[in-house]
């Protein structure tokens, strides 16, 4: 095949080019066929240039051009010519010239593609993942996963350059305590033993600092058999550090810069620090939610000051337990119908709320059904306490303290896409959320679970609640929101083996227990270890906002379904007799 290596590329020729003879590779991206003339977009990784087969031109290059069908790969031969002044494209890179087409070579065909290779293509997500080649010859992937490339770039320059060292850490590992569960990896040689897969290198990071390498951090996948959502994946990849001889301040610093850095050179936006912080406790109450997203207001206002002394046993019951009696004010929404606060009431109802309810304030009226059991101090200081102003709607729910807020943060999300309030052109919103509780509690196994993972220490002025009252005592751990994702997540560590000790004792893990899991870390740690703490990117997420999508799918190369599946080479999938002997593995299905 006499094949032309390209001069250009299909991104690059410009009005300058014009009389020059070039030659492009590519696929070819769409073909129109106006009888005598056909127009061919010819695409590669840099842009679509037209291309442009005259019968009069060259009869036997015309012919070719005739057999050419979308997503043949060619390589062309030709003249660039400036285009009419009518047909010029300011939109596009190569809108101005065309190539007039003096030979074609058909490099390979290709069968019709089962969905159109373009951006706005109708197909389902499942038929792009399992012709996840094609999907990703979109515009729009290719700009992702360059962006990716770009920001994996930026990030590895950026701990260059602040003295990080980049360390590879072992896949096949000891199951780690992350939250999740385990992939496990039979061993072959060790009969009825397993690697696991790790969900985080957290306990590596942790052994590097007492290795004495003070400022590590890497690119890494980790992986989590958990039940998926938009935003996560089985495996995915984290920019890990860690950091030896330090404060939760310095972590921030250094993430900081990070972001700065980001923020210019993919947005160019001059981002102001210091990222500003809540604590967990402001977050949830305000917004009812621990990755609050800032681009709007729409805050949560605690009532129980209003409704304490109640006559509507409904709060009154809920305050005197303990509980919270939350309220927000939907801007301009006092007209909204029957249906539509029915609407709402089934949303919060879905997330375990009792009921809602609304009152409409409308010329300094209260109109609601439960107006008649307020009284009118009540109702002018729900008014004032709510900031609602004459058309809102005001929203309360009342219960248990955290699950009430979480219900009230749904709701205020749900109304913020109803009112459109987040803005296509808001600027993104950063924020620190710090002073996680140290534990959360499972109602289930009543028990408490490390809300980070064990090796996160309490707050040093917590540490006698240790035993008293674990529920109370605050962690030093953070996480980094970014318009309402969280992006990142980290703590300062344990670093001395009495305080592990307790930890494990109030997480109800025993001594011997302790030691199987965690006893080359804890014997490691007797050998000097600094204090140290560090932070995990989620960097899909990122790369996802950053990109403006809407899933971390699309910033994915081979991305696997919500059900865990890789839909393209259709794993997971069984494997042959002889494997699963080897591995000393039999199969039972139920
Ligand atoms: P954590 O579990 O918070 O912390 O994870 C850090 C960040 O990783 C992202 N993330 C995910 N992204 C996609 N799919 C998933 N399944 C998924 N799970 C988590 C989130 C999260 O903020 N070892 C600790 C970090 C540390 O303490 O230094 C850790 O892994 O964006
Ligand atoms: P009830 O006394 O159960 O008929 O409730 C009176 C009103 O209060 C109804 O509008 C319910 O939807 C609402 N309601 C009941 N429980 C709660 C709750 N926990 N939070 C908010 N509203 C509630």
């Amino acid at each position: 095949m006499n094949f032309k290596r390209r001069t250009h590329t299909c991104g690059e020729l410009k009005i300058n080019n014009v009389g020059e003879t070039v030659v492009l590779n590519g696929w070819v991206d769409r073909r129109r066929d106006l009888g005598g003339v056909i127009f061919i977009g010819l695409r590669d990784r840099y842009g679509i240039t037209q291309v442009i087969f005259e019968p009069e031109h060259n009869s036997e290059a015309h012919l070719l051009g005739k057999q050419l069908r979308n997503e043949f790969v060619i390589a062309v031969e030709g003249k660039v010519s400036k285009r009419p002044e009518d047909q010029i494209n300011k939109n596009m890179i190569t809108g101005e010239i065309d190539v007039i087409v003096d030979s074609v070579v058909i490099l390979n065909e290709a069968e019709t593609p089962p969905f159109a290779v373009k951006d706005n293509t109708d197909a389902f997500e499942d038929l792009r993942l399992k012709y996840r080649y094609l999907d990703l010859r979109r515009p729009k992937l290719q700009k992702n996963i360059l962006l990716r490339h770009k920001m994996y770039q930026l990030v590895r320059k950026y701990f260059d350059e602040n003295n990080f060292v980049e360390i590879e850490t072992p896949f096949l590992m000891k199951s780690t305590p992350e939250g999740a569960r385990d992939y496990l990896v039979p061993s072959r040689l060790h009969k009825g033993k397993f690697y696991a897969l790790p969900q985080s290198p957290q306990t590596y990071k942790q052994l590097l600092m007492v290795a004495g390498f003070d400022r590590y951090f890497q690119i890494v996948k980790c992986f989590r058999d958990e039940d998926l959502r938009a935003d996560r994946q089985p495996e995915f990849t984290q920019i890990d550090v860690e950091m030896s001889f330090i404060e939760k301040e310095n972590v921030f610093e250094v993430v900081e810069e990070l972001m700065k850095n980001l923020f210019k050179e993919i947005w160019d936006i001059e981002l102001s620090l210091p990222i500003p912080m809540l604590s967990f406790d402001e977050a949830m109450e305000k917004y009812g939610s621990d990755k609050p997203d800032l681009r709007f207001d729409l805050e949560l206002k605690t009532l129980n000051d209003v409704f304490k002394n109640s006559e509507f046993k409904v709060f009154k019951d809920i305050i005197d337990n303990a509980g919270i009696v939350t309220a927000i004010a939907a801007p301009g929404c006092a007209d909204y119908s029957r249906n539509q606060i029915d609407k709402l009431t089934a949303f919060v109802k879905k997330y375990g709320a009792k009921g809602l309810v609304w009152l409409k304030l409308t010329d300094g009226e209260i109109n609601s059904p439960v107006a008649k059991f307020l009284s009118d101090d009540e109702k002018q200081n729900l008014v004032e306490k709510t900031n609602a102003e004459n058309g809102d709607l005001i929203l309360i729910l009342a219960g248990s303290r955290l699950k009430t807020l979480e219900q009230m943060g749904a709701l205020r999300l749900e109304m913020a896409n109803r009112l459109e309030l987040i803005k296509p052109d808001a600027e993104p919103k950063l924020l620190w959320v710090t002073d996680f509780p140290l534990f959360e509690w499972d109602e289930e196994t009543k028990r408490f679970y490390a809300m980070h993972h064990p090796f996160t220490s309490p707050r040093l002025e917590d540490i006698d609640l240790l035993d008293k009252e674990p529920g109370k005592v605050k962690a030093r751990a953070y996480d980094l929101v970014l318009n309402g994702n969280e992006i990142a997540g980290g703590s300062i560590r344990i670093h001395n083996a009495e305080l592990q000790a307790k930890m494990f004792k109030a997480l109800g893990i025993s001594k011997e227990e302790a030691e199987t899991k965690f006893g080359f870390l804890m014997t490691a740690f007797k050998y000097g270890a600094p204090p140290h703490g560090g932070i995990a990117f989620g960097f899909d997420r990122m790369v996802m906002l950053f990109a403006g999508e809407t899933s971390i799918r699309d910033t994915i190369a081979f991305p696997k379904t919500t059900s865990a599946l890789s839909l393209m080479d259709n794993s997971p999938s069984e494997v042959s007799e002889e494997q699963l002997k080897e591995l000393h593995i039999k199969i039972e299905v139920n």
